[in-house]
């Protein structure tokens, strides 16, 4: 569903996608993980063409997408959905339009059917009736429920969720797990799911990626993750501050050329 090969991204001095190459099979749940300044949002940004790559391949069911039109890009766009990592609300509109303004891009449904639509997507993530509230006045998990309602209004395809849990309670992460897992079972959903938490990895992931250095260094089941030898890997999952990953490779953030 999603094929990636070859794929190199650079801001100013800094290398971010190495030659990243990763697949993820229709109706997949792919984790990736690593470290803060991995490149993991840049990735799905890549893939919904929010930034545009150096080089490289995305296919997404078959599409290239790399140096796609923009207009052409809309058609895949809208087969997929995103969940950012801070929620990406607009300020000025209320929750409703915020949740339903992918409809008015996408489609063109009729006032209620959208309500409706709109309504629905809510009460997945458990927010009723808020519609008329505005983004400043929500919670930071809010906001984040917000977005995942955003994502799910278009009933994509393709789900890519950015730290789906931070920010939220403990009791909301459980639901927003159990979510991502029933999006892929009931609705065949393929996603991505970036993640720091290894709880919400070894939950809903079909398969785990890690991220070093801009490319994927380990690919496999939530057990072969679980047991890999590998050591960057190994000190990642276990969260230990010695091995091959140094502090100062963390302030660095990416990968200077
Ligand atoms: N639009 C941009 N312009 C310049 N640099 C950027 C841009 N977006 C990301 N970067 C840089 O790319 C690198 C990777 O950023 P990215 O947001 O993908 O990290 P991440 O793996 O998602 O980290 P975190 O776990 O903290 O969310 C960072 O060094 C960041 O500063
Ligand atoms: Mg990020």
């Amino acid at each position: 569903m999603i094929e990636i090969k070859s794929l190199y991204k650079t801001f100013d001095q800094v290398q971010v996608l190495n030659g990243l190459n990763l697949s993820v099979k229709d109706g997949e749940t792919k984790v990736i993980i690593g470290r803060s300044g991995a490149g993991k949002s840049v990735l799905l940004k890549a893939i919904v063409g929010i930034i545009r790559p150096d080089s490289g391949s995305i296919r997404i069911n078959g599409v290239e997408v790399v140096g796609l039109p923009d207009i052409q890009y809309d058609a895949v766009r809208k087969n997929i959905g995103l969940v950012f990592q801070g929620g990406a609300l607009f300020d000025s509109l209320n929750v409703g339009e915020n949740v339903g303004f992918v409809l008015d891009e996408f489609s063109r449904m009729k006032a209620s059917e959208k309500r409706e639509r709109v309504a629905h997507a809510l009460s997945l993530v458990g927010l009723k009736k808020i519609e008329n509230m505005m983004p400043s006045q929500l919670s930071g998990g809010m906001k984040k429920r917000v977005s995942l309602a955003r994502a799910l209004c278009m009933e994509p395809k393709i789900l890519l969720y950015d730290e789906p849990t931070s920010e939220v309670d403990p009791i909301t992460a459980d639901a927003v797990d159990n979510l991502i897992v029933e999006m892929s079972r009931k609705l065949k959903v393929t996603s991505i799911v970036v993640t720091h938490d290894m709880n919400v990895a070894y939950k809903v992931a079909d398969s785990i990626a890690m991220f070093y250095h801009g490319q994927v260094i380990a690919d496999g089941t939530p057990q072969e993750i679980r047991s890999s030898r590998h050591p960057v890997v190994h000190q990642f999952i276990n969260g230990a501050s010695e091995g091959p990953i140094t502090e100062d490779e963390s302030m660095k953030f990416g990968h200077i050329k």
